[in-house]
Formats: structure tokens, C-alpha cells, sequence
């Protein structure tokens, strides 16, 4: 019997499917929530107000669609400073991440305390210290994380096709009305319309989901002027007897389909293949930006398992569902926290099984974009084994499919034979030696050999190395950039 057809649900072929695009952007946002340590569900509701925002506003047809994609797009950077983050506080990231975004960045006695209450949890005394000096002495610290994240975050969006305008509001989403914000500390009218609506659309789900209706609006007219525009501030007071409006976006079982159903120009836009693969490329980017320790693991990974399917005969479809599963087998990662991920010691038991939680929610996010949904089993089983010693699941090889087992290989493969900040990538003989004895135990024989001959004929090694990213070929030619206020700044 084949590698092929081992496969106990190999995925259909030559599927005509219909995407919206909306549909699988707004589903993927929940891996960006993950990261930010938000509640689930919290870059859609921040959409939701942004669009009723824009909608008062009178804003037209274009900027509503530039709106509605910067909305979910906003937090696109979010792990490329997730590890400065945690080793800055010494504390998990995403918890570091959510309650920061409470505070009132004016208030110098409030960022202090909640700086401090931020710092080293659950260390000694003497670390918290340390880590509160680190931050106290170092301002252009938060600068720079910030720059980061908007920086990346609006890359992404204009290298997947969406307007200009869309990456200039997420370029600047964290400036304020008074000038003390960040990146560049634009003011007033400098600051993007669009980035105005996000800031304050994100700052009143947060309040809102933690603490009411009330909450929200309170916290908006405290910083009025200061951090707002106060013209959109007096927009969101006047929703406050709105209590429907509230309850609706407050309701978890129809806020998929209120996101969608929002999408701006008319017609729905479908997505092609070619930008489903750029999606999906650009979410390998956001996760393998969250450690230093992984750079271009999941678009090798990805690599690795079509040029060896396609070895073993794979045809376009099935390769093209390989190429998206590779790309996005670890999104559940984007849940764990630096802390451990990038931890240089020894793991305890309870981060190993932090850790071993990631393939679940790899299976939860894909689980929820339609046009993935098929492959989402065999994504999360990556670190599955046939004789059913692997994780989360245990499961035995009846439960592997192609894809999963292919994956499972290229993913040891890739992990073994990266360069490491710490060591050197493998050699193949070193491979082998660690390898081999699980062949047939932990990896498809057929498809280790595959994989074994691809490595020793230079394929892999090609493949790792060529440049023709999706995302490359989307980035629009000629096209303004929207960071160039971030690179004179
Ligand atoms: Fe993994
Ligand atoms: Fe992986």
C-alpha cells in the first residue's frame, strides 16, 4: 500500500469552491486574539463598532472597505514583539499584553503601578525590581515595541492586496489625539481618520467586554481629547441607552456572521486561490514572528511536506492543501506564551504541557474558516505518531491521514536542520541518527524515505532557500507606502 492511500480521509480533489474573503479573514482573526491575550472574539467586535463608527461618520463605499480590513487586520503585527514583551516583563506575554491596554498611558501613577504589578509574576522580589528599573529607564523602549508591531501589522495588510489606507490606519493605531502616542506622536487632524476610529473602536471593546456598557463609555469620555478624537468619543456616548446594539455585539454565537454580513461593496468578495495561499502565507509570517526560534519554520515545513508529496504522487489540489496546512500547522502557537517558548533552560511539566496545548488550538482556529476546515484534523495532528505515542491526541496511525503524516515528518525534519540561535542547523547524518529509529514507529516509512532522498539530493535544501512567497508577488507594484511617516519619524 502507497503513502497515498494510507490516507483514511485523503481531501477531495478538484473541489469548485466559492470563498469569501471576509469569511476567512474574519475566522483567522481569533489566532490574532490569542496573541494579544484578548478575549475571543475581540478583534470582530472591535469591527463591529468601527463600522458603525464609519457608518455615522458618512464615510463612502472605499474607505468603509478600508475600514472594515484594517479592523481585522489591526493586530496583524502582534507577535513580532510578543518576545521583547515577555522577556521585557519577564511575565507571559499576552497577560502583559491585555491588561497594558487598560491603562491610561497619561497617567503616570497608573502606568506605574500597573507596570509594576506587570512585572516578573510570580519571581523573587528582587526580579520584579529589576525588570521595573529595565522599563522605567528605557522609555524608547515602548516606542520601538509599538513601531514594531504597527510596522509589521501594515506590511501585512498592503502585501495581501488591500488599500493603502488600510495599513496607514493600522501604521497608526496607537497615536493620540494629543501627540503623546506612538509611533511617530502625530495630533490631531495629522492622524489618520481611520486609525482614529480603530484606536478608539478597540479601546471600547476592551472596556466593554470587561466591564459593561458603562465601563466603555466612561473610559471614553476620561480620555477625551487626550487620546481621542473628541468628535468620535461624542458618537460612542450617544450609543448608551443603545442597549440592543450592545447586547447584539456582545452575542458570541452570531458575531461571526454580523462580521460578515458587514462587509462593505456590495457584491461579496471572493477570495482565489492564489489569495488563499497569500493568507495563508501571511499568517505563517505572524507566527513564525513570535520566536526568534522558529524563523521560516512553518514556510518550510510547508515546503518540505508538497515537494515530498509531491514525490509520492499528490496531485494539484491535495499539494495545494498540504501547502496551507504546512503554512498554518502551528497557529495554535500563537496562544503560548514567550515565557516558555523562548525559554532557555529546561521546560517544567506544567509549561511542557502549556506547550502540547498548541495543536488544539490549531484545530479550534481552522476549525472555524470554511475553506480550510477540511484540512484542519490533519494540520493539528503534526505531532501525532503511527504507533500512538505522540500528542495532544495519542492517536494511531488509522487516524493519520497523508497529510498529517507528511507533516509530521517534515516538521522534525525542519526543526532538526534550522539554524538556532543557540546551535547550528543538523547536518543529515545527524538527522538520520535521531531520525531513523522512529521510522515506521513515529513516521510513515514510505514518506521518511521520501523525505530522506529529498535531503540528500539537495531538494529540500532548494526548497528552504527559494523566495517566491505569495505574499512577494501580491505586493502591489508602485503602491505608496503607508510606513513612510514611520521611517522619517
Ligand atoms: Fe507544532
Ligand atoms: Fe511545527
Amino acid at each position: 500500500m502507497s503513502a497515498l492511500e494510507c490516507s483514511s480521509s485523503t481531501p477531495e480533489t478538484g473541489r469548485a469552491v466559492t470563498v469569501r474573503l471576509a469569511e476567512v479573514i474574519s475566522a483567522l482573526t481569533y489566532a490574532l486574539d490569542l496573541t494579544e491575550g484578548q478575549r475571543p472574539g475581540h478583534t470582530l467586535r472591535t469591527a463591529l463598532v468601527a463600522m458603525r463608527l464609519g457608518g455615522e461618520l458618512g464615510f463612502d463605499a472605499p474607505t468603509m472597505g478600508a475600514l472594515y480590513y484594517a479592523a481585522l487586520l489591526k493586530d496583524a503585527g502582534c507577535s513580532s514583539n510578543a518576545a521583547r514583551m515577555a522577556a521585557l516583563f519577564g511575565t507571559d506575554d499576552q497577560s502583559v499584553k491585555r491588561d497594558m491596554r487598560l491603562v491610561d498611558w497619561h497617567d503616570r501613577w497608573q502606568l506605574a503601578m500597573r507596570t509594576a504589578k506587570n512585572c516578573g509574576v510570580g519571581r523573587s522580589p528582587i526580579t520584579r525590581i529589576q525588570h521595573f528599573l529595565r522599563i522605567a529607564r528605557t522609555p524608547q523602549m515602548t516606542r520601538e515595541i509599538i513601531q514594531a508591531r504597527c510596522e509589521r501589522g501594515a506590511q501585512i495588510a498592503v502585501s495581501l492586496g488591500f488599500p493603502i489606507a488600510s495599513s496607514e490606519a493600522i501604521a497608526h493605531v496607537d497615536e493620540h489625539w494629543c501627540g503623546l502616542g506612538h509611533p511617530v506622536g502625530l495630533a490631531g487632524d495629522e492622524i489618520p481618520m481611520l486609525s482614529r476610529v480603530l484606536l478608539l473602536a478597540q479601546t471600547v471593546e476592551a472596556f466593554f467586554t470587561e466591564n459593561g456598557i458603562d465601563a466603555a463609555v466612561a473610559m471614553a469620555r476620561q480620555r477625551r481629547a487626550t487620546w481621542f478624537d473628541p468628535a468620535l468619543v461624542d458618537r460612542v456616548v450617544s450609543w448608551r441607552r443603545d442597549k440592543a446594539w450592545w447586547a447584539s455585539i456582545a452575542d458570541a454565537d452570531r458575531l461571526d456572521a454580523a462580521v460578515v454580513a458587514l462587509e462593505p461593496g456590495g457584491l461579496p468578495e471572493h477570495a482565489s486561490d492564489d489569495r488563499l495561499d497569500a493568507i495563508s502565507y501571511a499568517f505563517a509570517a505572524v507566527i513564525d514572528a513570535k520566536t526568534p526560534f522558529t524563523y521560516r519554520h512553518s514556510t518550510n515545513v510547508a515546503r518540505y511536506a508538497v515537494g515530498v508529496a509531491q514525490v509520492l504522487g499528490a496531485n494539484t489540489q491535495l499539494s495545494r492543501d498540504i501547502l496551507r496546512a504546512g503554512l498554518l500547522h502551528d497557529i495554535g502557537k500563537l496562544g503560548v506564551s514567550n515565557r516558555i517558548l523562548d525559554k532557555p533552560g529546561r521546560l517544567t511539566e506544567i509549561e511542557r504541557d502549556e506547550i502540547k496545548k498548541h495543536p488544539v488550538w490549531t484545530s479550534q482556529i481552522l476549525e472555524r474558516v470554511p475553506a480550510f476546515r477540511h484540512f484542519a484534523d490533519a494540520s493539528s495532528r503534526h505531532h501525532e505518531r503511527i504507533d500512538g505515542k505522540g500528542y495532544p491526541w495519542s492517536l494511531t496511525g488509522d487516524h493519520l491521514d497523508f497529510t498529517a503524516r507528511v507533516l509530521a515528518t517534515s516538521d522534525v525534519y525542519e526543526a532538526l536542520t534550522a539554524d538556532r540561535p543557540y546551535r547550528a542547523g543538523m547536518s543529515i547524518e545527524q538527522v538520520l541518527g535521531i531520525m531513523k529509529p522512529d521510522r515506521g514507529k513515529a513516521f510513515d516509512p514510505q514518506i521518511y524515505d521520501a523525505t530522506i532522498a529529498l535531503a540528500h539530493d539537495g531538494t529540500l535544501a532548494r526548497l528552504a532557500s527559494s523566495a517566491d512567497d505569495a505574499i512577494e508577488r501580491l505586493r502591489p507594484q508602485g503602491a505608496a507606502s503607508p510606513l513612510r511617516r514611520l521611517s522619517a519619524a
